[in-house]
């Protein structure tokens, strides 16, 4: 039977929505995954286009990241930003684009696949479980992985020693800056190739902003890649290998961190002068 609501409300199949009407979910099979192309990055998501509904949110944008690199989109409140992010992780059907990871096109592949294949995935919102213990939501992350995961568990320790010192305490009971801390050492716990953060330093301290900052820079040096949504634009595009300014599901400008803040009509226009 047809569902009447399908083309109704909330396509997005993230964990906040566990029963999506739409175009994806996590228990969707995964399809075959074909080579990338001669001279790709080592991720883009390159000319993506697609909605939650019959509307496009994204038109035509394309994502690229370097090995060890990172980088930042920034953009208006509603220009698409978590939703690129989404469909870069599988968590959206696109109409038209495709998906590549180091050599290969993963355009295919469901989400869980998508992890399996090297991503490691920081949502804008729910991405702890607040009833669980910091080492539980450790353990979550780690959930994919058959093998002994106590060393990179004692890696995010290291990097994040405030976070080990509530290991037995409930993520909901921790600040926002060790929430987003225990947030980015569960993506990490399946030791991934890429990481992407929706917004890591949203609702943190200035100081606790540039610490965070300083264990990306860290994480980044060790061969991940980053792909980072920020509020804080100036901030992050000082830390920025490579720039995209997102406006309404399009790529406006593109630049090395520098050149975006050099640029005086993104200063004006997007950075507050
Ligand atoms: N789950 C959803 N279902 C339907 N529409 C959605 C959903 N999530 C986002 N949208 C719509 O898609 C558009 C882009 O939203 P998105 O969350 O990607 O923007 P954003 O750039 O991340 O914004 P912000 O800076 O506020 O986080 C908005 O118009 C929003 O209303
Ligand atoms: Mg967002």
């Amino acid at each position: 039977m047809s569902d009447p609501f399908a083309n109704r409300g909330n396509r997005d199949a993230s964990v906040v929505n566990p029963r999506p009407g739409g175009t994806a979910d996590g228990s969707r099979h995964s399809g075959p995954t074909r080579p990338g192309r001669t001279g790709d990055p080592f991720l883009i998501g390159e000319n993506m286009r697609g909605g939650y509904g019959k509307a496009d949110i994204l038109n035509g944008c394309t994502l690229a990241v370097e090995k060890g690199q990172i980088a930042v989109i920034v953009g208006p409140n509603g220009a698409g930003k978590s939703t690129a992010m989404k469909a870069i992780f599988g968590m959206l059907n696109l109409r038209e684009g495709s998906v590549r990871l180091d050599g290969q096109d993963i355009s295919a592949l469901n989400p869980q696949d998508r992890v399996k294949a090297g991503m490691g995935f920081v949502p804008q919102v729910a991405n702890v479980f607040p009833t669980m213990t910091v080492e539980e939501n450790l353990e979550m992350g780690a959930y994919l992985r058959g093998d002994d995961f106590r060393q990179t568990m004692q890696q995010v320790y290291e990097l994040f020693p405030a976070v080990a010192d509530k290991r037995r305490q409930n993520a909901g009971e921790l600040s926002g800056g060790q929430r987003q801390q225990v947030a980015v050492g569960r993506a990490l716990m399946t030791q991934p190739k890429l990481l992407m953060l929706d917004e890591p330093t949203a609702g943190v301290s200035p100081i606790v902003m540039d610490e965070l900052f300083d264990r990306i820079i860290e994480i980044a040096r060790t061969g991940i890649s980053i792909l980072m949504v920020e509020q804080n634009a100036k901030q992050a595009l000082e830390i920025a290998d490579i720039g995209y300014v997102l406006v309404q599901g399009a790529n406006r400008y593109t630049g090395t961190g520098a050149q975006l803040m050099a640029d005086p009509e993104v200063r004006r226009t997007f950075l507050g002068g």
